[in-house]
């Protein structure tokens, strides 16, 4: 009963800005903006959401590195790419974090990145641990995210004029963060849906941790794409997408803010953006009585030296 009364101030609170209907109010004009000379990377670029970043950040001239696992769909993206930039397939597990350290090497070694987005996200009902021993979802949705970060930025392809955008979720509007619930240890205790939410609430504190590391350190915004028809929707939440069909947003929609923010750099400051504009992080008291971005870094820290 509780659940389904949250679940109710949930949908009545958020389903009219997370849909279509929200993105068409509040964004009005398409998106100029000029990528030329810009090298970005984006993770899960094969999917919904990365590949509309990254076909919308090529086609205003970025050479874009898109990391996916799957060869074929990475050839097909990068057959689809329209210029002036370009696309270059990085095939990657990003769940896995030997591949991730080799692939932040090979990047660092041809250049800096202008545009991280950390784009790629799952929720796995069925718990399953990768070859690391990590959970799959929690090794997917952050601690990947966290392990590309810091080997970029050791090796030195992130610096001050960097811009890294992470994709979060409305769903981390019901989660208030807690270290013990971001890898569940076995199968009675992994929740897809709560994982998920939990790894969405740690993605907007560690993008605290971020700017909280000085003027030499590349600057972080979290955002999130509202609701989105794409092949991860259909497959973790196939109900939610039958009665929301009709008014789910389109990839390119859903991408529209993360093209927006590499553009635009608004300052950076507490808050979520959504359709170009920034929202509060906590839309819920409970929410707020989380861990906070520090020892979320130090935790996170700790479990990557374990892989
Ligand atoms: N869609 C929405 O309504 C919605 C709402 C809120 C937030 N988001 C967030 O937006 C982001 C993108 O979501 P989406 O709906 O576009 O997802 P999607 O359709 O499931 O696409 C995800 C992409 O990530 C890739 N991927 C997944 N696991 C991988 C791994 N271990 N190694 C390499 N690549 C991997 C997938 O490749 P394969 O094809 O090989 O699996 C695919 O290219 C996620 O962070 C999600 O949480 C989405």
């Amino acid at each position: 009963m509780k659940k389904l009364i949250g679940a109710l101030i949930f949908y009545a609170r958020f389903a009219v800005p997370f849909s279509r209907i929200g993105h068409r109010r509040r964004v009005r004009a398409p998106l100029d903006a000029d990528f030329g000379g810009q090298r970005w990377v984006v993770t899960g670029a094969t999917g919904g959401i990365g590949r509309a970043i990254a076909l919308g950040a090529a086609a205003r001239g970025a050479t874009v590195l898109a990391l996916a696992r799957d060869g074929r769909k990475l050839d097909a993206l990068v057959a689809g790419a329209k210029g002036p930039g370009r696309i270059e397939a990085v095939q990657v597990d990003l769940s896995l974090a030997a591949e991730l350290r080799r692939v932040a090497a090979a990047i660092a070694a041809s250049g800096r990145v202008d545009v991280l987005v950390h784009n790629v996200g799952v929720m796995l009902h069925e718990f399953g641990r990768t070859e690391e021993g990590v959970e799959r979802s929690f090794a997917t949705n952050l601690l990947g995210h966290w392990v590309l970060d810091a080997a970029l930025r050791r090796e030195g392809a992130l610096d001050a004029r960097s811009a890294i955008i992470s994709m979060s979720s409305g769903g981390m509007y019901g989660a208030a963060l807690s270290l013990d619930e971001l890898e569940a240890p076995d199968a009675g205790r992994h929740d897809g849906f709560l994982a998920y939410a939990q790894h969405k609430r740690a993605q907007v504190e560690l993008t605290h941790y971020w700017n909280s590391l000085g003027p030499d350190a590349p600057k972080a915004w979290v955002m999130h794409p509202g609701w989105v028809d794409t092949d991860g929707v259909r497959s973790s939440l196939p109900g939610f997408r039958k009665v929301f069909r009709r008014v789910l947003r389109s990839a390119d929609e859903g991408a529209d803010t993360a093209l927006w923010l590499a553009a635009t750099r608004p300052p950076v400051a507490e808050g979520i953006w959504l359709d170009r504009q920034r929202d509060p992080e906590h839309a819920f008291g409970f929410t707020r009585s989380g861990a906070d971005a520090r020892a979320l870094a130090d935790w996170l820290a700790e479990r990557a030296g374990r892989c």
